[in-house]
């Protein structure tokens, strides 16, 4: 009798078959966000520079553009406005005929089975770019959370699917919660940036949303180097009501998206952000890497750490390939 001494992992690798049908984490369609950004001052789109590929989009283009994007097969939006009404607060935001009211009714008009997340924030409706109210210099927490609320139910009064807040204020989901509910919106879910990390990876979304942010987030948004404050935050969230949690970004952060994976049975989603899509397209433009295998691998890692959905840029491309 032959005793194996050795496993021959090797045995289950032997045809492509073989490999796809052992294949443990996989993803689809159903599982990709498409982040989106819609100019409301463009008259034609715009490409983004430091995100080979990515275009603000012209409002006026935005219903046959999510025509598209349904026709090839996406499933959600996140939908981030370029605003040319900014000031000290963002009031746009929470303006009946404001831009992220206009993003959700146009495109549910065309697209009513599109999911529509609608980022709830201020970066890109403010003067100064930060997250929320600015008093002597500070971003002032509980009064962020006051027009959390107004924008939240003015998006789901508009027709979004899903609040998604990313400001990084304490108690940002059970402002929003309530807010929601004394508006007769409590079937509206909250998807919250529950875990975000003040990243240098954000670097390309700020050319994206034209951010007039001078300085950092690192105030409100997480310090990169903390795992334990990491799954906090989101456990935070979910107290709150949260419908779902986000880590955000990703690819560098696989390990707190296990550690959350662990710790609640909610709905996790990971962002790849700009950043991270912009080293993929960068190394693939100087032929370093494989872009296709390059994109499919870190995809696959963000869920087999243990996100269910994944918010990336690569999702178009991905859905016109057919997956
Ligand atoms: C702002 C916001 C940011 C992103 C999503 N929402 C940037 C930031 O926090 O500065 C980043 C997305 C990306 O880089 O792709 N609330
Ligand atoms: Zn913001």
């Amino acid at each position: 009798m032959n005793i194996p001494t050795f496993s021959r992992h090797r045995r289950l690798r032997r045809s492509p078959a073989l490999r796809e049908i052992f294949t443990e984490a996989e993803f689809s369609l159903n599982d990709l966000v498409l982040p989106i950004f819609v100019d409301e001052g463009a008259t034609d789109f715009v490409p983004i520079k430091s995100m080979p590929g990515v275009f603000r989009i012209p409002e006026s283009k935005l219903e046959s553009e999510i025509e598209r994007y349904a026709r090839a097969g996406i499933r959600s939006v996140m939908t981030f406005g370029i605003s040319h009404h900014k000031d000290h607060v963002g009031t746009d935001t929470w303006q009946h005929a404001g831009l992220v009211a206009r993003m959700a009714s146009r495109i549910k008009k065309v697209a009513p089975d599109m999911v529509v997340m609608s980022d709830t924030c201020f970066c890109e409706y403010t003067t100064h770019g930060h997250c929320g109210v600015v008093h002597d210099g500070e971003v002032e927490n509980d009064a962020t959370l006051v027009n959390l609320g107004k924008q939240a139910v003015i998006a789901a009064q508009a027709g979004a699917d899903v609040i998604a807040p990313s400001t990084a204020m304490d108690g940002q989901v059970a402002a929003i919660r309530v807010a929601l509910d004394a508006n007769g919106l409590m079937d509206t879910p909250v998807f919250s940036y529950s875990t975000k990390f003040a990243s240098a990876l954000y670097g390309p979304f700020r050319e994206a949303a034209e951010s007039e942010l001078k300085g950092d987030r690192k105030a409100y948004q997480m310090n990169p180097m903390n795992r334990r404050e990491a799954v906090r935050e989101s456990l935070a969230d979910e107290a709150q009501g949260a419908d779902a949690l986000m880590v955000k970004p990703a690819g560098a952060y696989l390990d707190v998206i296990r550690d959350i994976r662990e710790a609640t049975r909610l709905p996790l989603g990971g962002y790849q952000v700009s950043g991270e899509y912009a080293m993929i397209k960068f190394a693939a433009a100087a032929d370093a890497i494989d872009e296709s295998r390059v994109v499919r691998e870190s995809i696959g890692a963000i869920k087999r750490a243990g996100a269910d959905l994944i918010f990336t840029y690569f999702a178009l491309d991905l859905a016109e390939q057919g997956i």
